[in-house]
């Protein structure tokens, strides 16, 4: 059986999965309610200075038969008394010493973050998670995002923060930004010994046509929202991978973004997160989801033979390079399975109008055919294709050569102009405009693409320019 439990910088929890500081984790009861389902930490819904919510909150994003794919919100801060919340954590923290509670804070002065760092020390909290992120309301106060977009700012608030703190802090990074890895360095120099990310997205989900007036509407207004859930998962790995790879940043990171099964949480792990969060999944589907997700990942890391979390942290990292290392000498073509096949045609308008007029079709037969040599391989065909393992992407190269657009800038065999022999498109068959009226394109489409090939070929190897290797 593998072992879940990880130490986050000094922080221990049973197993990787927290609740993201939002709504579920607002209160003791909540708290305690997720932990005795089998969440390993919770991160407590912020507190700080007092606010003033509006009425209504949130807005979704529905995609086809899926709500919520994008969630959004403009909610503040936590507007329960800072004594009530104390309490509750110092109550949670004796019913459940070996559970993680950490946290969240956001206030403006020194004097006010010396004094709630205390506080929530007293309380017995086992981490601090300072709240640089929340990107409506708070900032326009002078804190939140406002903070997280100015590195220098937060180095100073986090300098403040440790003069005082005796258990480990996390601060919370917002996505808001050009380059995340710029703040996640200013928290290494302020001291933090973690960060945590993304917060939310800045947006607007959706106008009310009637009312002209963006969701969520508050009395025939609205404002710009933090944007999270399923949709932003894409974005927020891409972020922790930008800090797990930077020489500079070098501290545990704790994903958050997306993540509303096991699979989403391995991903954030297999880019660097060593503590991974959830709040949009918690809010939608409720505190069981913990049950799949905990089982998931025992079971995938069994299959994989991985002992514990860290033995997975970062494992994708080696593999995530910049464009200019990839080998331009792989090569992969569609297939089409046509036992699969429903004969949808989906493919056949993708390749036809959105990529690069690959695909045939035959009388006779409702299953299409790959012109393989006018095939790129861009993949679109088979992630339209609504037949599972129908399309799949064939090596056609033989494994042998291996050259990337770094080697050749360097070598200097880099295509000069679109006419170069050396350049990619060159050889790639496009139909004439005219021919997108004629009526006879597809039947004829093959055959042309195999003549202009092999002439192609024939002039490429009378051509006195050297191909690259
Ligand atoms: C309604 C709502 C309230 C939130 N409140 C806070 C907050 O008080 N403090 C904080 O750091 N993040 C807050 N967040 C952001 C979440 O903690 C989390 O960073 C974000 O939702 C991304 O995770 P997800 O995709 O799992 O939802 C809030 C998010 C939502 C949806
Ligand atoms: S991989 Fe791209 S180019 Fe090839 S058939 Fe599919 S859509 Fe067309
Ligand atoms: S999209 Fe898939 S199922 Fe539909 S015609 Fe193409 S190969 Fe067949």
């Amino acid at each position: 059986m593998p072992d879940l439990s990880i130490n986050f910088a000094g922080i221990k929890s049973p197993n990787p999965f927290w609740l993201a500081s939002a709504p579920p984790t607002n209160s003791g009861y909540q708290v305690m309610k997720a932990f005795d389902a089998g969440w390993g930490g919770a991160v407590w819904k912020t507190l700080g200075v007092p606010v003033v919510n509006v009425s209504s909150r949130y807005g979704g994003v529905n995609y086809r038969d899926k709500r919520m794919m994008g969630f959004n919100n403009i909610e503040l801060i936590s507007d329960r008394p800072l004594s009530d919340n104390l309490r509750e954590i110092e109550e949670v923290k004796k019913r459940f010493p070996h559970h993680a509670v950490i946290a969240s804070l956001m206030v403006q002065s020194r004097q006010e973050w010396h004094d709630i760092v205390r506080d929530v020390q007293n309380a017995g909290s086992d981490g601090i998670e300072l709240n640089f992120g929340c990107p409506h309301g708070m900032c326009e106060r002078g804190m939140g995002s406002a903070v997280g977009q100015e590195p220098e700012v937060l180095q100073t608030i986090v300098e403040w923060v440790m003069e005082v703190a005796k258990i480990p802090v996390i601060v919370k990074l917002t996505p808001n930004i050009s380059d995340i890895t710029e703040p996640a360095m200013a928290a290494r120099r302020g001291g933090a010994d973690a960060i945590s990310l993304i917060n939310t997205i800045q947006s607007i989900v959706g106008v009310d046509l009637d009312l002209f007036a963006p969701y969520p509407i508050v009395d025939g207004k609205g404002s710009n929202g933090g944007y999270c859930g399923p949709a932003v998962k894409p974005i927020a790995l891409n972020m922790v991978k930008n800090c797990a790879q930077h020489p500079d940043v070098q501290l545990p990171i704790s994903g958050i973004g997306g993540i509303e099964s096991w699979r989403d949480a391995v991903e954030h792990i297999l880019l660097g997160a060593s503590s991974v969060q959830v709040c949009t999944a918690a809010m939608h589907y409720g505190f069981g989801i913990i049950r799949e997700m905990t089982s998931g990942l025992e079971q995938y890391m069994t299959e994989k033979g991985f002992h514990t979390i860290y033995d997975m942290v970062g494992k994708a990292l080696p593999n995530v390079k910049h464009w200019e290392d990839l080998n331009l000498k792989y090569k992969v073509t569609a297939e089409i399975n046509e036992e699969k096949c429903i004969g949808c045609q989906l493919c056949y308008t993708a390749c036809e109008d959105g990529a690069h007029q690959a695909i045939r079709l035959n009388e006779g037969t409702r299953v299409p055919e790959i012109i393989q040599e006018n095939c790129v391989g861009c993949n679109l065909c088979s992630l339209v294709c609504p037949v599972e393992q129908c399309i799949t992407m064939e090596r056609r190269d033989d494994g042998t050569e291996h050259l990337t657009w770094k080697e050749r800038t360097e070598a200097g065999t880099i295509p000069t102009e679109f006419d170069d022999e050396r350049a990619g498109g060159r050889h790639h068959w496009v139909p004439a405009p005219a021919a997108a009226l004629g009526k006879e394109k597809h039947k004829t489409l093959p055959g042309k693409a195999r003549q202009y090939a092999a002439a192609d070929a024939a002039a490429l190897e009378s051509s006195a320019v050297e191909r690259p290797k």
